[in-house]
């Protein structure tokens, strides 16, 4: 039995495997640049974040219908719930689909169409449980892309508006350097207003003064990533102090070379030094692992013991955006 968890850190789009894309292009008659799921896997050779966006966006031509995107949740769950996961906070992201003109309404529909309401505190019992959702409970988090506009995440806000209820909060992903969180002051304050929770990447190829802005500006709640924070023993000293979880994701750090090896990831040394760490996969069908591929990989390459693989498991549950009474039943 893998140990229980929550993912907290999983973009929907970064689940697409290799064997789906090449089925939805088919079956959308978009034709992708690799003759083989072989020679696709073969792209998967990563220099650093960018390059991984660029066919990250690219394979995304193949969503095209709320069926896609049940389709690739759908098939997420179904590989999550076999490694344990139990909860998933789920990123998406609306303006990588809405510049090719694929709406709000079609993703948020779609994706909806295969997470349901499971554990939902607005889902009637009716929508509750059932083998339809692999018994995983999800909350869905837009995330607004940092490398376009203040003004185009205003515009993604709104766009999301009608869909508010089936939307917890929002994140901040893409190219980070150079676009720190600052930018995105009145969007996260508008999502605040609104009641959203608000999480967003800092710390991944930014520098630590990211993390600190993302936590006093933009008031988030979660670091997705952080892994930079060690650079700067002050601010993980507050870290530590406030308790502000982190979303680690051990494989991808090594792909996108944010780390030389796993052998040198720091996770034992910020959990050595109090961080709230938790572990999570990213983009799994690209970084070569689900939740408990991450959670295998750090026990046997760095050697934690027992007793620290269930602290992460403990950690992302009480760094859910779960309720109390929905945290202990997932657990
Ligand atoms: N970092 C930033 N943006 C992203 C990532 C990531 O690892 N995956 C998808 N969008
Ligand atoms: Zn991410």
């Amino acid at each position: 039995m893998p140990l229980p968890k929550a993912e907290l850190h999983l973009h929907i789009e970064g689940t697409l495997e290799p064997e789906l894309a090449f089925e939805l292009a088919a079956r959308n008659g978009v034709t992708l640049p690799y003759a083989t799921t072989d020679e696709l896997r073969k792209a998967y050779d990563f220099e650093d974040l960018q390059s991984f966006l660029n066919l990250y966006y690219e394979l995304m031509a193949v969503l095209r219908t709320e069926q896609d995107f049940a389709d690739l949740a759908n098939a997420y769950l179904a590989r999550a719930a076999a490694q344990g996961v139990r909860h998933a906070e789920i990123f998406f992201d609306p303006q990588a689909h809405l510049s090719r003109g694929v709406s709000m309404g079609t993703v948020v529909e779609g994706l909806w169409r295969a997470l349901g309401s499971w554990g939902s505190p607005r889902a009637s019992e009716a929508e509750r449980g059932g083998e339809r959702n692999h018994g995983i409970s999800t909350r869905l988090i837009l995330c607004f892309l940092r490398d376009e506009s203040a003004e185009s995440a205003l515009e993604t806000l709104e766009a999301a508006k009608p869909y508010l209820d089936r939307i917890t909060g929002v994140g901040l992903d893409s190219a980070e350097v150079g676009h720190p969180p600052v930018k995105f002051r009145e969007v996260y304050e508008a999502a605040a207003a609104l009641g959203l929770r608000r999480v967003a990447h800092a710390g991944e190829e930014g520098p630590p003064a990211y993390i600190t802005e993302a936590l006093d500006v933009l008031g988030v709640e979660r670091v997705d990533h952080g892994l930079r924070c060690m650079e700067d023993p002050a601010l993980v000293e507050r870290l530590v102090r406030e308790r502000i979880p982190l979303t680690l994701c051990p494989l991808s750090n090594v792909r996108l070379r944010t780390v030389d090896t796993l052998a040198d990831h720091p996770l034992p040394a910020m959990l050595d030094a109090g961080l709230m760490c938790t572990v999570n996969s990213d983009d799994p069908a690209y970084f070569g692992g689900y939740a408990g591929d991450n959670f295998t990989a750090v026990q046997q390459t760095l050697g934690l013991p027992e007793d620290r693989l269930r602290e992460l498991a403990r950690n992302s549950f009480l760094a859910s955006f779960l309720e109390d009474d929905e945290e202990r039943r997932a657990r």
